[in-house]
Parts: C-alpha cells; structure tokens; sequence
C-alpha cells in the first residue's frame, strides 16, 4: 500500500466509531421511546439466535449490530496495523492513528458519563480484574483489622475478600442479608457488622446482588461507613448501564464495572474507578513503577489488551446513548413487570427481588416453592419452553435477565412456562 492510500485508510478507519454506531434513522424518528413500536426497531439492531429465549443477558450482554459491526472493523484495522497503532505510526507521523489517543478520548468518553475524572478511570478486562486489584490493592489493613461482605456478594470476590486473612492478616466476617430484604435492612446489616466488629477497617458491598437482582444502597452504605472510618469497595458489575443511576452521586472511592454486561461492549472490557484522593491507598504494580505516585494506570498491568474491545466502547456508549439511559431503565422495568406481575399474588412462587422501584431494574430471580432443584427448573425451561435462564442451586432459585433484544411477548412465554410447571407439581 503507498503511503496515501495508507493514510486514507487510517482516516476512513478513524470514523468507523462514529458512523458504525447510529441506531436506524425510523428508530431515530419522532416514536414514542417507551412505546413497544420503538423497541422493535432497537430489537432489530441485535442478531440473537432464534434456537431459544434468551433470558439470561446477565452473563455477559450480545453486542447491538452497529457494535459488532465496529468491533469488526476495528478488528480488521488492529489487525492490518499492528503495533504502528500502538505508537510507531504516531512517532513519525502526526496523522496516524494511535491507541494512546483513542484510548484516552474513550476514558474521557466514560468519565464524562460516569460525572467523575477521565485520571480515576483505567481500563482492565473485566470486573473481575478491577476486583481483585481494588481488594487485593487495598493497602491500609494492620494484621488483626477486620473486612466484612454479605452472602450476596458474587463468590470469587468473597474468595478474594477471604485470602486477606493469608495475604494481610485480617479477620474476615461473612454477614447474612436477611429475607425479606428491604432497602433499609441492608444498611442496618452493614451498620451492625461494624458495630459488632470495632476493628473493620474495609468492606466489600455489590451494587446489584447477581444472584437475585437486588440492588443495594450503596450511597447510604458508604455515607454510614465513612462516619465509622471504614471503606467501602463496590462491585457494579450489573448496576451500570442496566438502570438510570447517578454515578457522581453516590460518592464512592472504589469501584469495579464490567463494560460487556449492561453497557454491550465486546467481551473482555472492564473498568475500574478510584477516587484521585484515595489513589494511594490502592498498591502500585511492580511492572509499573515504585509506589507514592497517584497515577490510576500504574494500578494495572494487563499486558497487551483486546485493542479493538476497548475501540469498540465508543461504539457501545454512543448506541446506549441514542437510547438513553431512562428510557433503557424503563424498558427494563417494564419487562420484569411482563413477568413478575401474574406472580405477586401465587402463593405457589416466590419472587425474590422486592418490588420497591429502588431495588430492582430488569434482573430478578423467582423460585417454585414446590420444585425441589433450580438445575433441573433450568432444564425444564430451556428443554420444553425455549428459555434460557440462570439456574442458582444454592438459593433453589432461577435467574431472569432479560436483554434490550427481548420483547414483552418473550417475558409473557415464560410466565406461562412458569404457571405451567407450577400447575404441575
Ligand atoms: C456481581 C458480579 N461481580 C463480578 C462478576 C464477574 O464478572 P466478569 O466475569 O465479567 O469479570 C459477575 C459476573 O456475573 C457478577 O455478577
């Protein structure tokens, strides 16, 4: 390729984020962006197999059409460049295209949206990683000080949580959400764990519980534990993207997110969060540079990264966005409602995720009181009913995420898939 049509490329590829992610201009049209007419067209822009239901978007979100198409493109670019993106190109000349650029103008992208700074942000492959650098990282634990976290936190960051007892000596208290559960209960439960335990210096709190779908109130559990002097390390791997949330607002200063669940980035794309002032008190990489400086980037060492994941968030915002992040909360809403409602007077089923607005948004879990196992529940339903859902043994109970490519008529299926074996037992 001669060095013109070689910069043409790297131009025309530049643009690629912008153009790909438009949603259709009739969904972009005058409708109604609560209206089901609306939500067909979005339906529209995601290609899911018709084989079955797919009610368990929870695991990881399908990417939009317009989102696989640029992760496809920037694939094929990373793919043609190689490392002249990753610095080379730029060094020698200015018009190339660069990752370092990109990178940053997509953490400015989510700090703007987030309503924090783009230098308390850094890419990492997933909540996962954020985790377990934000707990492992956490460097302000004596030997003898306490870490507390509930039963709904997802299982491997508890096991993260239980290795301080080796890794800094600390004492680990696991403490049970009672059920019911309300929003207040869950503040009194932390608050009482800290009473109960006057040497806790850290707690782990997930935003919205994977298991059941309830989300936690995490800016009252962070205000409280402040007053105590205790920090607090959330987990947002569903929160984000999922429901309308006002991320500035809830003032925390340890966050893991997962971008390839609610925000529909390709797989492999997280993000984590530490508040400027608290930057110290998460460990350094020793890749990266002694310790005693503040920079976020030197508290990850991913090695080289699925480059074309992370061009591809840009895509994902921008598709989000010509949504709107209420009106996804309020599709959300609306389909667990399909659902939930023909169960709130069965005495038979039992929906685990309360109905205060406050605690839920499209992921919830229910369980037959009379059906003996949640694994076999899950084959039940995907075998004679085409629904694919998320089978929790241990709660005996069955996990409903619908994605923004369901319908009310999917939801409806599985109410009736429900009454059915219900009707049966
Ligand atoms: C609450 C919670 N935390 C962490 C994770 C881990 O996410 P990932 O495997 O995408 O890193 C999950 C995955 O479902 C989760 O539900």
């Amino acid at each position: 390729m001669d060095r013109r049509d070689f910069l043409k490329t790297t131009a025309a590829l530049a643009t690629v984020s912008a153009a790909g992610s438009a949603i259709s201009a009739q969904a972009q049209g005058v409708m109604d962006k609560d209206s089901d007419a609306y939500w067909e067209t979005i339906r529209a822009e995601y290609k899911v197999t018709d084989e079955f239901n797919n009610l368990n978007a929870g695991h990881w979100g399908i990417m939009s059409e317009p989102v696989r198409e640029a992760f496809a493109k920037h694939t094929e670019f990373i793919n043609a460049y190689s490392s002249h993106f990753m610095g080379s190109g730029r060094r020698v000349d200015p018009n190339a295209r660069s990752y370092n650029v990109e990178r940053a103008e997509i953490i400015d992208m989510l700090a703007e949206k987030l309503g924090v700074n783009s230098d308390e942000l850094v890419f990492t492959r997933g909540v996962t990683e954020s985790l377990q650098l934000l707990i492992s990282g956490y460097n302000k634990l004596e030997p003898g000080d306490t870490v507390l976290f509930a039963d709904a936190a997802y299982y491997s960051m508890q096991a993260e949580m239980r290795h301080m007892t080796v890794h800094r000596g600390a004492k680990v208290v696991l403490l049970d959400i009672p059920y019911p559960v309300t929003w207040e209960n869950q503040i009194d439960v932390f608050e009482q764990g800290i009473k109960d335990n006057p040497g806790t210096k850290l707690i782990l709190v997930t935003h919205m519980a994977n298991r059941t779908g309830v989300i936690v109130p995490v800016k009252e559990i962070q205000a409280m534990a402040r007053g105590y002097g205790v920090d607090v390390i959330v987990d947002a791997a569903h929160s984000w993207g999922q429901y309308d949330m006002d991320f500035a607002d809830l003032n925390l200063d340890f966050v893991g997110f997962n971008l390839h669940k609610w925000i529909g980035a390709p797989l492999g794309v997280g993000l984590m969060y530490i508040r400027k002032s608290r930057m110290l008190d998460i460990d350094t990489k020793s890749s990266k540079g002694p310790a005693g400086n503040d920079d976020i980037n030197n508290r990850v060492q991913t090695g080289t990264m699925n480059l074309a994941a992370v061009l591809s968030v840009r895509d994902a915002l921008l598709f989000l966005a010509d949504i709107g992040i209420v009106h996804i909360d309020r599709r959300f809403k609306a389909l667990r409602h399909e659902w939930v409602k023909e169960f709130l007077d069965d005495d038979r089923v039992d929906i685990l995720t309360p109905e205060d607005d406050r605690m839920h948004a499209g992921l919830t879990s229910f369980r037959i009181k009379a059906h003996p196992n949640a694994v076999e529940l899950g084959n039940t339903l995907l075998r004679d009913y085409g629904i694919n859902s998320a089978p929790i043994g241990n709660m005996n109970a069955i996990r409903i995420s619908p994605g923004l490519y369901s319908s009310k008529a999917d939801m409806a299926a599985l109410a009736v898939a429900i009454k059915e074996i219900a009707d049966k037992l």
